[in-house]
């Protein structure tokens, strides 16, 4: 048995070092825009999706050197939506890991570059040599990565949030929503951070895909539960948000019971599909479990 707690703490102390590497420093020119990059970035977040990207690469037998790079990249992208998340055109929201939020730090223009940057920073750190065994992968990790981000993922979900504020959405919609604006970058962390020992094999590819679906929509079901139920201080982001807002979640067609009875079940069916990876696996399946236990 691997312990968890010490396995994640880790990867959390390794990726803040990865990224604080990987980051243009503040004091070279645009300043600001280094600065703004390096506050939004560093210091603070679950990085659940850099843990993914390890315990994938464990999982298929890849070098941690260069899950590394999927890591990094995908923690970026995600940094890069939160930012554009909180911005006043979309949620408005003024506190992120417990801290105030870019804009409100720095300014909404800057804000919106921080983001553009992060994003730019994310291909360009995947793109080093270092990131996967073989290249003809690599090209295909760069391909991911992009289209788990743009309009048919990541984006993609975020402008379907968006039009449905307000709205009810019926339950088909609202697992369309999260499977792209959450579950995207969640199945890229996992699928990249495999890749990176060069292409899995169908069946590893399979059972992470699956894995991946569960966990990401599970993740963004939980997401809404600790919304209405966790107080501010422990989210380190505004609680109660969504209600206040009118925001499409699951507690707008469940309780927060069933919806966390139905996280539960999402996560049994995503610790099936790694079932076949045995003790190797086995990160994989704690961070499954840690998705719907979770208290922030
Ligand atoms: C919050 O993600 C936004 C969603 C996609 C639900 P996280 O809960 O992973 O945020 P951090 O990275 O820990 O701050
Ligand atoms: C955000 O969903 C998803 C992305 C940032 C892509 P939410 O709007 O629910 O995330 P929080 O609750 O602000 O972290
Ligand atoms: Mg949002
Ligand atoms: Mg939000
Ligand atoms: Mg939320």
């Amino acid at each position: 048995m691997t312990d968890f707690a010490a396995w994640s703490r880790e990867v959390q102390s390794r990726i803040e070092s990865a990224l604080a590497r990987v980051l243009p420093n503040s004091a070279i020119a645009p300043e600001k825009l280094h600065a703004a990059m390096r506050y939004a970035t560093l210091g603070g977040g679950k990085r659940i999706r850099p843990m993914l990207a390890f315990a994938a690469g464990e999982a298929v037998g890849a070098d941690p050197a260069r899950v590394e790079y999927a890591a990094c990249a995908v923690e970026l992208v995600h940094v890069y939506s939160l930012t554009h998340d909180d911005l006043p055109c979309m949620d408005d929201d003024d506190l992120r890991r417990g801290k105030p939020t870019c804009h409100v730090q720095f300014d909404e223009a800057t804000a919106l570059l921080v983001g553009d940057a992060l994003q730019s920073l994310a291909f360009e750190v995947l793109a080093e040599p270092g990131a996967c065994v073989d290249k003809a992968t690599q090209v295909d990790m760069l391909a991911l990565l992009a289209k788990a981000s743009g309009s048919r993922g990541m984006a993609g979900g975020q402008a379907v949030d968006l039009a449905a504020t307000g709205k009810s959405l019926e339950l088909a919609e609202l697992e369309f929503m999260h499977i792209h604006k959450t579950g995207a970058l969640i199945e890229a962390a996992v699928l990249l951070g495999a890749m990176a020992g060069g292409m899995p094999s169908d069946a590893q590819r399979q059972g992470l895909r699956h894995y991946a679906h569960c966990v990401g929509l599970a993740f963004q079901v939980m997401d809404d539960v600790l919304d209405s139920e966790t107080d501010t201080a422990t989210l380190g982001k505004t609680a109660g948000k969504d209600a206040a807002q009118g925001k499409a979640t699951y507690l707008t067609l469940m309780s927060a019971k069933e919806a966390r009875v139905y996280a539960n079940e999402l996560i049994e069916n995503a610790l099936t599909a790694i079932d076949h990876f045995g003790d190797a696996g086995a990160n994989l399946a704690a961070i499954a479990r840690f998705i719907v236990e979770r208290r922030y």
